[in-house]
């Protein structure tokens, strides 16, 4: 099985990097799965329901999301009709609508999609090692084939997730600081992992926001509202990772990057 997934899609900038480049690259990289974090697709924060169902439109069989899950209203009336998003596992369980967790189907292999959240420097919802031991658990019953989106802020917690699930699930990549790591490797019993895929959006942005307002806010400690970059180069970060039919192992996990510096070789 071949996944495809691609990192933060921010604002209308990166919503049309999908559309142009999304279907070129299942063309050249030929995944079974492609999975896409859209947290960011609404103007930089959340998500709308024709955002959604465009990025399936697009290529995406799942949409996962992170910290900025629930910035449009709009996402309480229409999380429940969609089945193919999940929103981080360890929201407080009993209040929180949507899910953590989808099953997509490949043929005769079910692969479970699960999207969780750090801790750390981020609000402190639920204890994600707690709620992924849950959840692992809960997918082994039905399938090893399992793709954990970890929308974290620290490098630190990034990696105590991979370690900690490292056996136990397919790959684990991280998602939320919107810039690639280049540390993607095979854990030893089998995980693929990548401490962040980085973002799809604007590249000449701050994490994809007008520079002015960033800088200025570093300099005078004062409040100033981001705007998302609308126009202007683009980039679009994701990785590939190739899983063993069998056993539900990763055996290789390749991160790639389309911008100017990088141009898309079909
Ligand atoms: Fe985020």
């Amino acid at each position: 099985m071949r996944i495809l997934f691609v990192g933060d899609v921010v604002g209308s900038l990166g919503r049309d990097l999908i559309t142009e480049y999304l279907p070129k690259l299942k063309q050249k990289e030929k995944p079974q799965v492609t999975i896409v974090n859209g947290e960011n697709a609404a103007g930089g924060r959340g998500i709308t329901e024709k955002i959604y169902k465009k990025l399936l439109q697009d290529g995406a069989d799942v949409v996962t999301l992170g910290n900025h899950t629930w910035d449009n209203r709009e996402i309480f009336e229409f999380i429940d009709r969609a089945p193919k998003m999940v929103r981080p596992a360890n929201f407080p369980e009993a209040s929180t609508p949507g899910t953590g967790i989808v099953y997509v189907k490949v043929n005769a292999i079910e692969l479970a999609v699960i999207n969780l959240q750090g801790r750390t420097f981020m609000t402190p919802i639920d204890d994600p090692f707690a709620k992924i031991e849950e959840l692992v658990a809960e997918a082994r019953k039905r399938t090893p084939f399992i793709f954990v989106d970890f929308h974290a802020e620290t490098t630190s917690e990034k990696q105590a997730i991979g370690w900690f699930l490292d056996g136990q699930v397919s790959a684990v990549v991280g998602t939320h600081t919107h810039v690639q790591t280049s540390d993607a490797r095979i854990l030893p019993q089998g995980t693929a992992y990548l401490t962040d895929v980085g973002m799809t959006g604007p590249y000449d942005g701050i994490l994809g926001m007008q520079r002015d307002n960033v800088i200025n806010k570093f300099m005078t400690a004062l409040p100033h509202r981001f705007e998302v970059v609308e126009h202007g180069r683009g980039i679009l970060s994701y990785c590939v990772i190739d899983i063993n039919d069998k056993t539900g192992k990763a055996t290789k996990i390749t991160n790639g990057l389309i911008n100017e510096d990088h141009p898309f070789r079909g």
